[in-house]
């Protein structure tokens, strides 16, 4: 019997499967306005049947971006193309989640087709690119400046707005994003933050931020409404950010009010050597779920529907999160349900292409 189509409940909000769209970044926003292109992109991976679709990292301020092109959330304004999206998606049947990040170092930077490293003011970029320590992540990379005490306390702000327009746009869903080496993760990590304050040093010191974070968004983001958070649960440098800090971490969040550890890795160290391979980092989502007893996701090379159901009923995971996977194919949850022998409801525009025995949603 399948269990990745089991629904799972987490707080108040239910859904219908395990199979979660993870973020991917589009890079097709003026001025951080979501646009037709993601009510599409995000669109069809909620008519293809996943259980949770995430929007891309979405900027909770505009220094905040990766890319000039990112998606944001840091005005008013941008709250209503938002909540069309979230409407189409929940009318689906599947949920609305938001990424909220903010770049840190790896901010002011190139569009993945459009070039490489830092985009000069010149075209686009900007000057006030912001770390835990002026420490660049590349020689290519834009040089960051340290934030201070009073920086830091805007970020946290940016993060708590950000959430209060998720809110008001409908999403039901938030997931900070602490990982890939962006601002959050870069405070955890000791390859990046190399403060004297007490953002830096011990390990409570380097999760105080993300904490803090945590705490303030936790208060206006519904009780009822689940926080995820994703982590690089290793730098995979030797000295870096580690599972051992991971699982400690996962603990406070939790505690915290934090529902749900999305378990990615990487993303902080340049020249990182990272044994890429299919579900290489399920490892890490499994020793999270069972030593600091959270619900946690998979993600990473997880391409095919009997995997993906291996993952979740061998209790590795309670839930699994493709990206390129569900690039090539949005209907990703609909096929592997079928080849998985699992009834799942089939849009009722789409029913006379499904399985006989499916019913519409
Ligand atoms: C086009 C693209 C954009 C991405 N953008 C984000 C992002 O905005 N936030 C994030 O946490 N991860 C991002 N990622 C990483 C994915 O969410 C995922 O963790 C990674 O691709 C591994 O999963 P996969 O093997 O299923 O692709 C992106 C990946 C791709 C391919």
């Amino acid at each position: 019997m399948s269990h990745l189509f089991d629904p799972l409940t987490i707080r108040r909000q239910i859904f219908a499967n395990r199979v979660f769209v993870s973020p991917m970044c589009e890079y097709s926003s003026d001025d951080g306005f979501a646009n037709d292109w993601h009510l599409v992109h995000l669109g069809s991976r909620a008519v293809g049947g996943a259980g949770l679709v995430l929007t891309e990292a979405t900027a909770v301020s505009a220094e905040g971006r990766i890319s000039p092109q990112d998606l944001g959330i840091w005005k008013d304004d941008h709250i209503d193309f938002l909540s069309r999206i979230v409407r189409f998606i929940h009318e689906q049947g599947s949920v609305a989640g938001m990424q909220l990040a903010h770049a840190g170092r790896k901010a002011s930077t190139y569009r993945p087709w459009s070039g490489n490293g830092a985009v000069p003011v010149a075209n686009g970029g900007w000057p006030d690119v912001l770390a835990p320590s002026a420490v660049a992540f590349a020689d290519n990379y834009p040089m960051p400046q340290a934030l201070t005490l009073d920086g830091i306390a805007r970020v946290t702000n940016a993060f708590v707005d950000a959430a209060r327009r998720a809110h008001q746009a409908g999403f039901r869903v938030i997931e900070l994003h602490a990982a890939h080496g962006y601002l959050l993760h870069e405070f955890l990590s000791p390859l990046s933050n190399q403060r004297q304050d007490h953002y830096g040093g011990s390990f409570e010191n380097r999760t105080r931020l993300l904490r803090e974070v945590v705490q303030a968004v936790r208060r206006v983001w519904p009780e009822a409404a689940p926080l995820f958070v994703r982590i690089s649960a290793t730098d995979w440098v030797e000295g870096g950010w580690d599972i051992e800090q991971s699982v400690e971490l996962a603990r406070h969040l939790k505690l915290l009010g934090v529902d749900f550890i999305d378990c990615s890795t990487g993303g902080n160290a340049a020249q990182a050597k990272i044994p890429v391979g299919p579900g290489y980092q399920v490892p890490f989502a499994e020793r999270i779920r069972r030593d600091a007893g959270i619900l946690t996701g998979a993600v990473g090379l997880i391409t095919e529907p009997s995997q993906a159901e291996h993952i979740v009923s061998s209790g590795q995971a309670d839930a699994v999160l493709l990206a390129r996977e569900l690039l090539r194919d949005p209907y990703f949850p609909l096929r592997a349900a079928r080849e998985l022998g699992q009834e799942i409801g089939w849009p009722a525009q789409y029913l006379r292409a499904g399985p006989n025995t499916t019913i519409p949603r």
